[in-house]
């Protein structure tokens, strides 16, 4: 049976305008229903992200005994079962394409009273686990996979947790948040420290729904057993689904955007500190305080950019942007470098490597390095490259093309429904060249 795999032909379209917003932040989405599913009580999300990947982690808590409805489109109610209200799922749970709900579910796996086993997809099964495994087998979690280290991940219920102190390797959210997930049903404290501050979303969620947690940039401390109460959520715009547009509006000559009611938590906006250092035009309007950090309306208008040399500080704020920020590089005066990004190469695809095959593909000049890219700046022209899959990647050349020479084919970019689900749709009412092409199969 053949696969119809999706594919888009993007051309220079008109200067970007219009007063939009953005679906809802995917990481927000995510947390929202886990703690609410594990609340007692309801809780209605509002902004709820309609996409493949956090689709899926409501249809896992579904699978476990979690009543949650859909009244309209982008709301969900979750009718909360508890700390131990969930039942044990009959089949594997399916991640889909999602590292999130994958690394966060096995740390709050590890404390239930049944067996169960995280699966995914074909990206999602070649993603490193053991960075997970490891800190969560240290608080006594049963977690094993066939390989070692790569999905499917089989984990033993009914083990007595230990909180632990932990002093991640690694600058990821997810590993933060898996351990302190675990940390919820372990004996005594969970601390974890960070080699830099990452998104503090899982923190500043467990504190709204009621369960304390210390925790200041770079390290959150939490303490088993006590409960979550359930509550509304209002998730705002995921700002890396913004970033697409904003790189477009800077890049397209005559471009003025309104983008309401963005999430600009410091921890997720390091691309506006970078394109703002290379001259961007980005303002931000009435910034006020959300449940999950400050929300704002942002305000982009065209402005050629220089290449510069990427702080490395800035990567862990802006870890999800460097397909679309390579794009603004390569249509910048001068150099770009980026280096301490090698987490780039482990992500929904090798990053560096499809960026750097795509940007060459149209005539674009890439340096690949182990841990970043050094771009020159410069013309790019009509050509056809591959999202491999990866929905950042896609939506990146659908930007590129919008300052291309001709028409640049974009293949396989049906997973840009995990994230941004109405990007084609949106994109072209705000003047993108974009179409589908016809269907191809593969
Ligand atoms: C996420 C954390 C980041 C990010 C991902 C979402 C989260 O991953 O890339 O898209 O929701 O916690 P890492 O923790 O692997 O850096």
């Amino acid at each position: 049976m053949s696969v119809v795999r999706e594919d888009w032909v993007a051309a220079p379209g008109r200067a970007l305008s219009g007063d939009t917003s953005v679906p809802g932040d995917k990481s927000i989405s995510h947390r929202a229903v886990m703690l609410a599913a594990l609340a007692d009580g309801m809780s209605r999300i509002d902004g709820f992200l309609e996409g493949e990947d956090t689709r899926a982690t409501a249809a896992i808590f579904s699978a476990m005994g979690v009543r949650i409805d859909a009244p309209s489109a982008s709301t969900r109610i979750v009718h909360g079962v508890g700390m131990d209200g969930l039942r044990a799922p009959a089949l594997l749970l399916d991640c889909g394409n999602s590292g999130t709900a994958m690394r966060l579910l096995s740390g709050l796996l590890a404390g239930q009273s049944f067996d169960t086993v995280l699966g995914g997809d074909a990206s999602l099964s070649r993603r490193p686990m053991l960075r997970v495994m490891a800190p969560l087998r240290a608080m006594g979690a049963a977690i094993d996979s066939d390989d070692g280290e790569r999905p499917p991940l089989r984990i033993a219920g009914g083990r007595s947790l230990r909180g632990i102190r932990f002093d991640s390797p690694v600058a990821s959210a997810q590993v933060k948040s898996a351990v302190l997930l675990a940390g919820l049903y372990a004996d005594g404290a969970t601390e974890v420290h960070e080699p830099h501050p990452t998104r503090d979303y899982t923190e500043r969620m467990l504190s709204a729904f009621g369960w304390p947690v210390e925790y200041a940039p770079g390290m959150a401390r939490l303490v088993g057993g006590h409960r979550l109460r359930g509550r509304d959520i209002e998730v705002p715009g995921d700002f890396s689904s913004a970033a697409f547009l904003i790189v477009a509006a800077t890049l397209v000559p005559g471009s003025v955007l309104m983008l309401r009611s963005v999430g600009v938590d410091p921890r997720r906006t390091g691309l506006l500190d970078a394109l703002r250092a290379m001259g961007a035009d980005i303002r931000e309007l009435d910034r006020r305080a959300g449940a999950c950090g400050p929300v704002a309306d942002l305000v982009v208008r065209h402005a050629p950019l220089r290449g510069i040399a990427l702080p490395e500080a800035l990567v862990p704020d802006m870890i999800d942007e460097f397909p679309v920020f390579a794009i603004a590089a390569a249509c910048a005066q001068g150099t770009t470098r980026v280096t301490g990004a090698a987490e780039l190469r482990v992500k929904e695809s090798d990053r560096i490597r499809a960026m750097a095959s795509g940007l060459a593909a149209l005539g674009g000049r890439v340096q690949e390095t182990s841990d970043g890219m050094v771009i020159e700046g410069g013309r790019l022209r009509a050509g056809s490259v591959d999202s491999f899959g990866d929905h950042r990647v896609a939506m990146a050349f659908a930007v590129a093309a919008q300052r291309a020479e001709g028409e640049v084919a974009i293949a396989d970019v049906a997973n840009v429904a995990t994230s941004f689900p109405e990007f084609e749709t949106l994109a072209r009412a705000l003047g993108f060249g974009l179409e589908r092409a016809p269907p191809a199969s593969a």
